[in-house]
């Protein structure tokens, strides 16, 4: 079955010193939780430091975004193949910041999707409607359209390696996470759509995580709902209290 996934986003957070020492206190904790699997994703710069900390414990380490291109004359970016050179095994993909904030459209997210895949990392796809589009009952058309570019081209034997991140972008940093129902709901579409694209044995294997304004006192709830696989979690991954008690959770 799927095994949860608890995963700390640190997004632009922390010194260098900082991402170390909550690196360690991540990796001792995580060592005795054995029914979870737990994921850092530290900001570009400290990946080799915090790898270094990582190294031989079952915590995975991930970048927040990467390039859809394998080298060349690209200033200011990163690709697959650096982010596997400094001990990476997951990537990020089409975050909502990445989207909002900067842009991206589907049609990058998919080919950073194709590339990352190519390059041996294991991609995890991020969707999720903004206020607006809830508001307008738009939520599904959105996560399904986001869900289905950002797959484009793969296989179902591809799938094995794709993690899914629902993250309603009202959610993120505000505090107001999704009620366990609204993200029960969600997440019960996005294995319909696995379905109908790929096939049931796809739909009932993909974890599918949830994201925004996790915390301690809400994780349990947001477990408990249908299909919740485990949490890709902001602002209380900063703090190694906060973070591994969302683990123990
Ligand atoms: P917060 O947990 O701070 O709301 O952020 C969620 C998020 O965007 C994780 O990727």
């Amino acid at each position: 079955m799927r095994r949860p996934l608890m995963a700390g986003n640190w997004k632009m957070n922390l010194d260098r010193r900082g991402a170390v020492e909550l690196a360690q206190a991540v990796r001792r904790h995580a060592e005795h939780a054995s029914k979870v699997d737990v994921a850092l994703f530290p900001p570009f710069v400290y990946l080799d430091e915090v790898a270094k900390v990582l190294a031989g414990s079952p915590v995975a380490l991930g970048a927040q975004n990467m390039c859809d291109e394998p080298s060349g004359a690209f200033t200011g970016e990163i690709s697959a193949a650096m982010l596997r050179d400094v001990g990476c095994r997951l990537v990020l993909l089409g975050h909502s910041e990445r989207r909002h904030v900067y842009g991206e459209g589907d049609a990058l997210v998919a080919r950073k999707l194709r590339a990352a895949l190519a390059a041996g990392l294991d991609p995890v796809l991020c969707v999720g409607e903004t206020l607006t589009e809830r508001d307008a009952n738009r939520t599904e058309e959105v996560v399904r359209r986001q869900t289905l570019a950002g797959l484009e081209g793969l296989e179902p034997r591809d799938m094995s390696r794709v993690t899914i991140a629902y993250e309603p972008v009202w959610a993120i940093g505000t505090g107001r996470n999704a009620t366990a129902r609204q993200a029960g709901e969600v997440h019960t579409f996005l294995r319909g759509v696995l379905a109908g694209r790929f096939d049931d044995g796809v739909a009932q294997t993909t974890r599918i995580l949830y994201g925004g304004s996790v915390k301690p006192d809400n994780i349990r709830e947001l477990m408990a709902a249908p299909g919740v696989d485990g949490a890709l979690v902001g602002g209380a991954a900063l703090k190694a209290a906060s973070f591994n008690s969302i683990i123990d959770a």
